[in-house]
């Protein structure tokens, strides 16, 4: 078959090879990306369900807006009010997941050879969803903070980017979140440069002890200006469930015009049903209460992987604790002969009945070998202790 040219610039990711393993009875996987579906509130979204086909079944059943559910729509407007960002419901548009808000991002912003810049390193979907556009990717510098700024800046005023792209809260796969201060000079910087900035935001409602600052959507209000050169895409996946594939995308006008466009070609509009569910799931107060569970059974959970990993694997890894969110990111040190490579120590870990992702393919170039991602969403605290033991007697 002569499949289309843009397919050369991306390949299955190395990942995918990594999850056929993960089938093997007896392994405790620490390598998903995804929430803990015991907590998910099946109950509540039953009701919800119920309520939506039992009350006017029509409209859910039939075709729809392609901007989205309006009743949906003014509740992210209410939803995102209430995390500080003021946002008219007709600022935002209902996608299918976040995946898609950033799939239409790229269908409307990236032309063959454009350069963005994203955080080394990022979430995988993104780098391979922007390469089908061809674009050419640079990665930033991080730290526990996120995003080093001067070297955003310096990368910035070199390759005059289309677009920046960044996880500013509990990154996927960094677990970093970038600090306040430096969200400001983000911002400052967007609107200096005119330069484009995507703040994916699934993670923020997941914190541990208190919330994180607040977004660069929220911010840019005291930065003016600064609004039109952001965008901003939020998911339900994570404080409801993925299942649903319900999203939301936040951009000027004018990108959203066309990107509503585009979706207009894609799906037509992201599932009634699902979008429905979500608005009446949002109107029987129950979201508070089922963070509440999340955010004490996941700060729990990292709370036990940062001791275990401390000392089952001692000096021969190093880590910031995340404050929230679903990773741990960590460097194997090399230390007393132990590995130094992440992809090896991840196959002797396997053979301990026990995984992780390494992380070279979160870095768009120049991957740190030395680098892994450890989800602690999924696995109970025995689970954890037992499947970091098991990590501590790979290492040898
Ligand atoms: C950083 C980031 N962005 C976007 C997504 C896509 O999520 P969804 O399409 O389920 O909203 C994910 C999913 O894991 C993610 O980690």
């Amino acid at each position: 078959m002569q499949f289309a040219q843009r397919l050369q610039n991306v390949e299955t990711s190395a990942i995918r090879e990594l999850f056929k393993l993960l089938g093997k009875p007896g392994i405790i996987s620490f390598a998903g990306g995804f929430p803990d579906p015991a907590l998910f509130d099946a109950e509540g979204i039953a009701k919800a369900s119920q309520t939506v086909l039992a009350d006017n079944p029509g409209p859910v059943l039939q075709y729809g807006a392609t901007e989205g559910y309006q009743p949906l729509r003014e509740a992210i407007s209410r939803f995102m009010a209430g995390k500080g960002s003021s946002v008219a419901s007709d600022g935002l548009i209902v996608t299918t997941g976040s995946q898609q808000a950033l799939d239409l991002i790229g269908k409307t912003m990236i032309s063959p050879g454009d350069k963005i810049i994203v955080e080394a390193p990022t979430f995988l979907a993104t780098i391979q969803c922007f390469r089908l556009y061809g674009a050419h990717i640079i990665g930033a510098p991080i730290d526990a903070d996120g995003v080093d700024v001067d070297k955003l800046e310096a990368l910035i005023d070199a390759h005059k980017p289309k677009l920046v792209y960044l996880i500013p809260t509990f990154g996927n796969p960094s677990g970093a979140t970038l600090s306040l201060e430096r969200r400001k000079r983000v911002l400052e910087l967007a609107l200096r440069t005119q330069t484009l900035v995507l703040e994916d935001d699934p993670y923020g409602e997941l914190y541990f002890d208190q919330p994180p600052p607040p977004s660069l959507l929220a911010l840019s209000e005291g930065v003016p200006g600064s609004r039109d050169w952001l965008v901003h895409t939020g998911s339900f996946s994570k404080i409801l469930s993925p299942g649903l594939r319900v999203g939301w995308m936040i951009a000027p006008p004018e990108l959203l015009a066309k990107a509503t466009m585009c979706k207009q070609f894609s799906d037509a509009h992201t599932s009634n049903l699902t979008q429905a569910i979500c608005a009446q799931y949002l109107t029987l107060n129950r979201l508070n209460d089922t963070l509440a569970v999340v955010r004490t059974t996941y700060a729990e959970r990292a709370r036990v992987m940062a001791r275990a990993l401390q000392r089952e694997l001692g000096d021969a890894i190093v880590f910031n604790a995340p404050q929230g969110g679903m990773f741990f990111w960590a460097s194997l040190t090399g230390a007393n002969g132990k590995p130094v490579n992440a992809a090896e120590f991840a196959k002797r870990a396997i053979d301990k009945l026990v995984a992780f992702v390494p992380g070279a393919p979160f870095y768009a170039h120049d991957a740190d070998l030395s680098t892994l991602r450890l989800s602690f969403a999924t696995a109970d605290v025995a689970k954890i202790e037992e499947g970091i033991a098991r990590l501590g007697q790979a290492l040898g």
